[in-house]
């Protein structure tokens, strides 16, 4: 790629304090376009800012909308480094072949991210669990108003220096499980980092906040009984020392955290099922103590501890609303690899050059 790049002229006050998530963008934005005859082109880094957008961009109206989001995290070695950006890469193609958007090659993807991380390095902050969160986008940009594939789209990428993704920190969260609203079905785009899912996620979230609980742990959407993912996160439960998660069958998201945290469970002799779990199954161990930890994955919550359940009246705490030893352990050493402090048997994380 040929990227052309134009630097901000003021610079901006770098945030200070808790940094949370997802409020405060960096000085520059990654940007390039497509068209059906062109292909990809005009890749650019220029200063961040609001972007013109006519009011018939068929994206504010039918959605066509995808992303991804990874870290870079800034190691003690003074090396950047950003943790399996390959998978990325991959998931945002899966993600655009089912929308009938354009794919961006992986080496593409992976040249865009490593050239704007190296202009905004010095917002990477260096904070307890401070990373710097990597938001690529796609969208149709087109204008008109016929429900179609569009002709040409943006892609771009925005940084934003985080903490942690959830106010209460690295600590138990509460959840609670939908039993009426739905997510997605098989055959529709629950496995696509889209948009338009989070979109219709809301009213669930909205109504788990109304009663104290932070986020909505969806069921399957033709039985309203499996258990399947918490929209910002995967979810898994240590039932006795048996790790289950729902399987990866086109409407659970295939997350990149979830499935290094599968790998390293097993490497520990952890005995790992990616398979169908009732969610009255899971409420009945709750209650029996068979339920002993549970846990979010993800690469905005990174591990996040589960600390309750509750389910058309029932509530089931675990482990005593404390981080489990498990949980803690799988957070150190994720976080221990991501950030250069421990050995990468896996070849997981990348320098960015
Ligand atoms: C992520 O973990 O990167 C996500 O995209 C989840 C959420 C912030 C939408």
């Amino acid at each position: 790629m040929n990227i052309r790049i134009e630097r901000a002229k003021n610079l901006k006050e770098k945030p200070e304090g808790a940094l949370g998530f997802g409020k405060n963008f960096t000085d520059h934005m990654f940007v390039m376009d497509w068209s059906r005859d062109k292909g990809w082109y005009d890749e650019r880094i220029i200063p961040y800012g609001p972007m013109v957008i006519d009011p018939v961009a068929m994206v504010l109206h039918y959605a066509q909308e995808t992303f991804e989001g990874l870290k870079a995290y800034m190691g003690k070695d003074d090396n950047v480094y950003l943790f399996r950006p390959e998978m990325n890469a991959r998931r945002f193609a899966n993600s655009n072949r089912r929308m009938c958007m354009p794919e961006v090659p992986e080496d593409m993807f992976i040249e865009a991210i490593s050239e704007i991380v190296k202009v905004e390095k010095s917002w990477i902050p260096t904070g307890e669990g401070e990373s710097l969160y990597i938001r690529p986008f796609m969208y149709a940009n087109q204008s008109g108003l016929g429900v179609d594939e569009a002709d040409s789209y943006r892609f771009m990428i925005v940084l934003c220096p985080v903490g942690a993704y959830y106010p209460q920190g690295v600590n138990p969260v509460k959840i609670y499980v939908e039993d009426e609203l739905t997510r997605t079905t098989v055959g529709g785009t629950g496995f696509v980092k889209c948009g338009g899912n989070y979109a219709g996620s809301l009213a669930g979230q909205v109504k788990a906040q109304k009663l104290g609980y932070t986020q909505v742990l969806w069921l399957d959407g033709v039985h309203r009984k499996y258990v399947e993912e918490v929209g910002s996160m995967n979810a898994m439960f240590l039932v006795n020392d048996t790790v289950i998660t729902a399987p990866i069958e086109g409407t659970v998201l295939a997350g990149v955290t979830r499935d290094s945290i599968i790998s390293l469970l097993k490497s520990w002799g952890y005995k790992v099922e990616e398979r169908k779990i009732e969610i009255d199954e899971l409420i009945e161990k709750g209650k029996s103590g068979e339920l002993k930890e549970a846990w979010g994955t993800g690469t905005a919550a990174v591990i996040s501890p589960i600390g309750e359940l509750f389910y058309k009246g029932d509530k089931v705490e675990i482990n005593d609303f404390e981080t489990g030893e498990l949980t803690k352990k799988l957070y150190d050493t994720l976080t221990g690899i991501q950030w250069g402090n421990i050995e990468d048997k896996y070849n997981w994380r990348k320098i960015v050059k």
